[in-house]
């Protein structure tokens, strides 16, 4: 089983090949916390996430191996386990470099100038709960405890610093980053990921994932932007429609996944006939249709339970990287005329600036302080 160092050029976990199962979480700073609070939460944060990685407790004593009068500074659910391609993948949202309180950690002059809340898009119904927050920890591994267990822990540690603001549990990934990995389907029954980015396409990503050297601000370089938007799907309505119909909403078809315009699943679709509805999902979001715009998708499944006239709380939590945001932002407007808007409600949203991947000896973000 698979164990991704945490240290490295650029953070695991967004070309990593995409793991089974996701637990997100966004946290915000506790009040009258300073600089040395943010400094020496990032560094214990990644002493954790180096250990947990590679399938070890948070600490040397760990989850038995300390004092029996103390509670254990592992919380003990993943012993046993491997590391089962856990990754960590650390942010900073836009209110860690200013909020109502001021600039505390003295860092509002290196806040990116596109790092700022998404604009109100067409159709957001944004809960709060489910919204932004100042720091963002994505844990992603093949077995749901092991990323439980990471943010569990990395909360625990946060204690008194940080505090979660909101969390999200996703499974049966929703995207693929490596041509090895078999096209996954969403809760609407489609493959999805046909068209991502893929981990050995060192062009693609550096055009539109990584954060060039050339760009601002220059602590960015070799990060990337994280968008998150849980996206509620109204399954039900959607299992009223009937397939050709399903077919026309995406623009491919349900079985194969090929473009309406035929061929197979990776065949390009061809829009200059009617075959792909002028309103179809994967002409608006192709990048043929936006300037050429490309974004690396890594979102996940969720299922929160049901309401209560007994319909499935379920959706899709998005998760996209791009060099810039407004990659999302263009991709998100084109997107308001979607056939698909009609059985989807954006419930949640949240950006953050992911900083490159740590140097092994030093901490996540150090470039920032
Ligand atoms: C493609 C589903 C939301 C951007 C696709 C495909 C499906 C799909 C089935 C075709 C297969 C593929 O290439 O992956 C969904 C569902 C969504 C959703 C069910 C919401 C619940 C979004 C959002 C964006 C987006 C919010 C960006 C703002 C894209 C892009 C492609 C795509 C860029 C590839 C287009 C191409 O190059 O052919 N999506 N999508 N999708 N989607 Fe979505």
């Amino acid at each position: 089983l698979a164990a991704y160092d945490f240290f490295g050029g650029h953070q695991a976990g967004i070309t990593t090949p995409v793991q089974d199962h996701l637990h997100f979480a966004s946290f915000d700073m506790m009040p009258r916390t300073d600089r040395d609070d943010l400094v020496s939460l990032l560094q214990d944060w990644t002493y954790a996430a180096s250990r947990m990685t590679q399938g070890l407790d948070v600490s040397a004593t760990g989850a038995v191996g300390g004092s029996a009068e103390e509670p254990p500074d592992d919380t003990g659910e993943a012993q046993g386990l491997p590391a089962s391609g856990l990754t960590i993948t650390i942010g900073f949202g836009p209110g860690l470099f200013e909020n109502e309180d001021g600039d505390r950690y003295g860092i509002a002059a290196s806040r990116p100038a596109a790092l700022v809340r998404l604009p109100a898009f067409l159709g957001d119904d944004l809960d709060p709960q489910a919204s932004h927050g100042d720091l963002c920890i994505q844990a992603c591994a093949d077995d749901p405890q092991v990323a439980v267990h990471a943010i569990r822990n990395l909360s625990r540690i946060a204690f008194g610093r940080a505090r979660l603001r909101w969390s999200q549990l996703g499974f049966g990934k929703t995207s693929r980053t490596t041509a090895a990995q078999a096209t996954p389907r969403n809760l609407f029954g489609f493959k999805d990921g046909t068209a991502n980015i893929l981990a050995d396409d060192t062009a693609a990503l550096d055009a539109h994932v990584w954060v060039a050297d050339s760009d601002e601000p220059a602590w960015m370089a070799g990060g990337s932007y994280l968008v998150a938007r849980k996206i509620a799907m109204l399954i039900e309505t959607w299992d009223r429609v009937r397939l050709s119909e399903q077919d026309t909403i995406i623009g491919r078809d349900k079985g194969e996944g090929a473009p309406l315009s035929g061929g197979t699943e990776l065949t390009e679709p061809d829009f200059s006939g009617s075959a792909i509805d002028a309103n179809a999902h994967v002409r608006l979001a192709h990048p043929d249709q936006n300037d050429g715009i490309r974004i690396l998708r890594r979102g996940y499944n969720y299922v929160d339970g049901n309401n209560d006239l007994g319909r499935l709380d379920a959706g899709l939590f998005f998760l996209s990287y791009q060099r810039d945001p407004a990659q999302f932002i263009t991709l998100q407007r084109r997107l308001s005329t979607d056939l698909m808007n009609e059985y989807l409600r954006h419930v949640g949203s949240g950006i953050w600036a992911i900083p490159r991947g740590a140097t092994a000896g030093s901490y996540i973000g150090a470039e920032l302080f």
